[in-house]
């Protein structure tokens, strides 16, 4: 059996702020579970889902030294759905309300966590072949295990993944600071190593240490070997292309399933979308508060409200689109105050076209990407996405911009050739967006059956973990074989 431990910062059900949560908390389900031993560990935050906490066993304890501090670490474990999950307990570290607080905070925090997860490792029993590592948060992981732990003889042979999931944090804190949190020396802090433009990076720690680097599309894996992408670190992710694999991210397919899902009003399958949709888009029109108007063209968006997700370009245009088109709007978001702002005031003028959510709510998430007609996502940059590929499992097509793992995706529909799964356009522009937005609801309001054929190709597409997780297999397996 191939042991594997996945650490990251979030994975649901317990904990999350973003697709990274989804991705730890899915993907683990899908290995063979004849050949891979995979288990995950998180930090028990206060603000974990509380369910959960009942669940939780106490394994052990013992302390951490950082430098000059010593910090007591618990741990504890459960099982969900049939995976075992550790949590490393402090609750210095691991209080507020919120997973991640001020970057000097979270410096420190994450420098704890992540000794206290190769520390722990004995305590567990659990020797991993592969150790796979997401975001910065995790990045220190493979620097302690290579200069540090690996005197140990209990650590000589792991290998360790580190999957980016968005190369935008990275990490960063003053050098002088970071060596005296973590009592790494000062050798290490080099132009080569963990320094980048006078800082220390706990992103690039994990970039250089890794046995492998992943990121979570194979476009998203070629723009950041780029200067337009790589956020400074195009250097070393180039000079490292041949360790870096881009391995498309799946969805959950049980949690997102029209015929099952229990936040929509009626059930459907891909041979009655038609129908099945219409009492989901009257339901959500109504606890909108937006007339329930079956032929109006209605445009969904669940998102972290930040530049990375395109609100810039939804700004410049929204006024035009409101006051000319025949559309309807649904939000569903929390994040910068300009952006919630933007949302609050379009609705005060147009409340018949746009309605908006400003907080998070996993049952409205999927009310709309089940309800409503087409997704709008017109990303600067995209790691991947998730929400794309969950409003194609339900039928409601994507509209997004042609960028990391939105170009590998969402075919964009050919009417001439009949293909495509939803639409997109190339260029960060708002009127680019705005134009191919019309063309879709053109298609939508004109041309019902080549609008229903592009909604069964994007019910059919295969967004399972299946693939991917072998592909992360044959990944540990070279790994393990070096
Ligand atoms: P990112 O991780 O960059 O935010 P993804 O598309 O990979 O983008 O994943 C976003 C995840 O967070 C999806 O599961 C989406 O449904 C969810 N999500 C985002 N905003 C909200 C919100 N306000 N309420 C509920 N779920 C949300
Ligand atoms: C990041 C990215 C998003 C990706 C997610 C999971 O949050 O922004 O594109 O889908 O991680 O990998």
């Amino acid at each position: 059996m191939k042991k594997i431990l996945m650490v990251s910062s979030e994975a649901v059900p317990f904990i999350k702020t973003g697709g990274l949560a989804d991705v730890v908390g899915s993907l683990p389900r899908y290995f063979n579970k004849e050949e891979y031993d995979v288990r995950i560990i998180l930090p028990k935050y206060a603000c974990m889902d509380q369910r959960f906490l009942p669940d939780l066993q106490f394994v052990c304890h013992f302390y951490v030294n950082l430098n000059w501090r010593k910090q007591y670490a618990g741990i504890f474990k459960t099982e969900y759905k049939g995976v075992t999950y550790y949590f490393v307990d402090n609750e210095f570290y691991f209080a507020g309300n919120n997973p991640y607080n001020n970057i000097h905070e979270d410096i420190e925090k994450f420098a704890f966590f992540s000794k206290a997860v190769l520390m722990a490792l004995p305590y567990i029993d659990f020797c991993p072949d592969v150790i796979h590592c997401n975001d910065w948060q995790t990045g220190l992981v493979p620097v302690l295990l290579k200069t540090d732990f690996c005197k140990d003889s209990y650590y000589v042979g792991m290998k360790t993944v580190f999957s980016i999931h968005n190369m935008k944090f990275q990490g960063r804190w003053h050098v002088r600071d970071v060596m005296d949190i973590t009592g790494l020396p000062a050798s290490i802090f080099t132009a080569d190593k963990l320094e980048s433009y006078g800082e220390a990076n706990y992103l690039k720690g994990g970039c250089v240490y890794a046995d492998a680097i992943s990121t979570v599309s194979p476009s998203y894996a070629s723009d950041i070997t780029t200067p337009e992408g790589g956020e400074g670190l195009d250097g070393l992710l180039s000079a490292r292309r041949d360790s870096l694999y881009g391995i498309v991210n799946g969805i959950d397919y049980d949690d997102f399933n029209p015929a099952t899902d229990a936040a929509m009003v009626e059930h459907f399958s891909i041979d009655n979308v038609v129908d099945g949709k219409k009492a989901n888009k009257r339901a959500l029109q109504q606890s909108m508060g937006l007339p329930e108007k079956e032929n109006a063209f209605l445009i969904g968006m669940v998102s972290r409200l930040t530049d990375q997700k395109g609100f810039d370009l939804v700004a410049y245009v929204m006024e035009e689109m409101l006051s000319t088109m025949d559309v309807q709007f649904v939000v569903l978001g929390t994040g910068e105050y300009r952006f919630e702002e933007m949302f609050h005031y379009f609705q005060s003028k147009y409340p018949d076209k746009i309605s908006s959510y400003i907080g998070y709510s996993e049952e409205k998430a999927h009310q709309i990407y089940a309800s409503c007609d087409a997704f709008l996502m017109p990303s600067l940059f995209e790691p991947c996405g998730l929400s794309q590929m969950m409003s194609m499992r339900y039928g409601t097509l994507p509209i997004v911009r042609e960028t990391g793992g939105l170009k590998d995706t969402v075919e964009p529909y050919n009417e001439y050739e009949n293909k495509g799964t939803g639409f997109s356009f190339a260029a960060y522009n708002a009127h680019d967006m705005m134009h191919v937005i019309k063309y879709a609801n053109y298609v939508f309001s004109n041309q019902k059956e080549q609008w229903n054929g592009i909604v069964k190709r994007a019910m059919k597409t295969d967004f399972s973990w299946d693939a991917s997780a072998r592909k992360y297999e044959e990944l540990y397996d070279k790994l393990i074989l070096q």
